[in-house]
């Protein structure tokens, strides 16, 4: 199968690159700017060009897009719309003129924005919360999952949409403490890609991807108000890991990213959950 790669000099698109390449699966990857793991500078608005560039593929990973920094940075509504949701249609368009099989778009947890907020308990997120974005960036990303949901068609183009969590760059401390309820390592994402487009897709379907929350939905009350005896009696010895390494526990957990929905129907199984993470602090900490 050979998958084209969107997004090949990004955080994520890299991840889907090594992890194509170490499956031994022939893959092209395309993006604005270059890196190794970029075959062709190429630019997802750019119609002519996408159709062509498609023209020997199999499968699509659709991982390219202006993100939510680009809203902190100011750029134009404009942009949003050309690069999340018109540089998304000319891929699918090319896609179905290919005839190719499969197309996976990366969408993102952001989407479901507004709703998930509670004042008085964390917000249980599975695909079943309706999303209610709250600015140009999580409303491109849905209108794109939309486009995708129109494309499909079991019999030739089998679209589908993961919605990733959060892999950013940002203190080691909140990387860890995201890992509990709304983080993602983006191996585990780039994981989720492979497995999405291998999979027999009947019907259009959309799947949370994050790392694996030890939590569950009778703890929402508590993670709102006060999570730290939660997550201690969860992990014995985690105090003593936290202080070590200088960190503090969350004060407020707000919501809960589900993945049973990609677990039961991707088999997806993350490895670098909360506990790994900390390991791996620890480690680099005694080295
Ligand atoms: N990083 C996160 O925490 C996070 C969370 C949720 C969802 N996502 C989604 O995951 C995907 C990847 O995120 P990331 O953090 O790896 O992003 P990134 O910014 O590191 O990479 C995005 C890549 O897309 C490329 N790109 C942008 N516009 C392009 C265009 N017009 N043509 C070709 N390439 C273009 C950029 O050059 C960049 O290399 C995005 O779709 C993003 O919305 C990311």
């Amino acid at each position: 199968m050979n998958c084209i790669v969107t997004g090949s000099s990004g955080r994520l698109g890299r991840a889907v690159i090594e992890l194509l390449h170490a499956e031994g699966m022939p893959c092209t990857g395309i993006d604005l700017t270059p890196s190794e793991h970029t075959d062709i500078e190429a630019d997802i608005r750019d119609a002519e060009a996408i159709q062509s560039l498609l023209n020997d593929a199999d499968a699509v990973i659709h991982t390219a897009a202006l993100h939510g920094y680009h809203v902190d940075r100011n750029y134009p509504e404009a942009e949003f719309v050309r690069t999340n949701v018109l540089g998304t249609a000319y891929l699918l368009n090319a896609a179905r003129a290919h005839g190719i099989r499969r197309f996976v778009y990366t969408s993102s947890t952001s989407v479901y924005g507004e709703a998930m907020s509670q004042p008085d308990r964390a917000v249980w997120v599975d695909e079943d919360l309706t999303p209610q974005p709250r600015d140009i960036y999580d409303a491109t990303k849905l209108a794109a999952e939309q486009l995708c949901r129109l494309y499909f068609d079991p019999g030739s183009l089998q679209t589908c949409v993961l919605r990733v969590s959060r892999f950013m760059d940002e203190p080691l401390n909140d990387i860890a403490n995201y890992r509990l309820y709304r983080g993602l390592d983006e191996r585990d994402g780039a994981r989720a890609h492979l497995l999405a487009i291998r999979h027999e897709h009947e019907r259009f379907e959309i799947y949370n991807i994050s790392n694996r929350s030890p939590f569950s939905r009778n703890q929402l009350a508590e993670l709102k108000t006060g999570p730290a005896g939660l997550v201690k009696s969860l992990f014995s010895g985690i105090e003593d890991s936290y202080s070590r390494l200088d960190w503090q526990l969350p004060e407020s957990i707000d919501r809960v990213y589900a993945i049973d929905k990609a677990e039961r129907l991707l088999g997806y199984d993350p490895v670098h959950n909360f506990t790994a993470y900390v390991e791996q602090q620890l480690q680099q900490l005694n080295s």
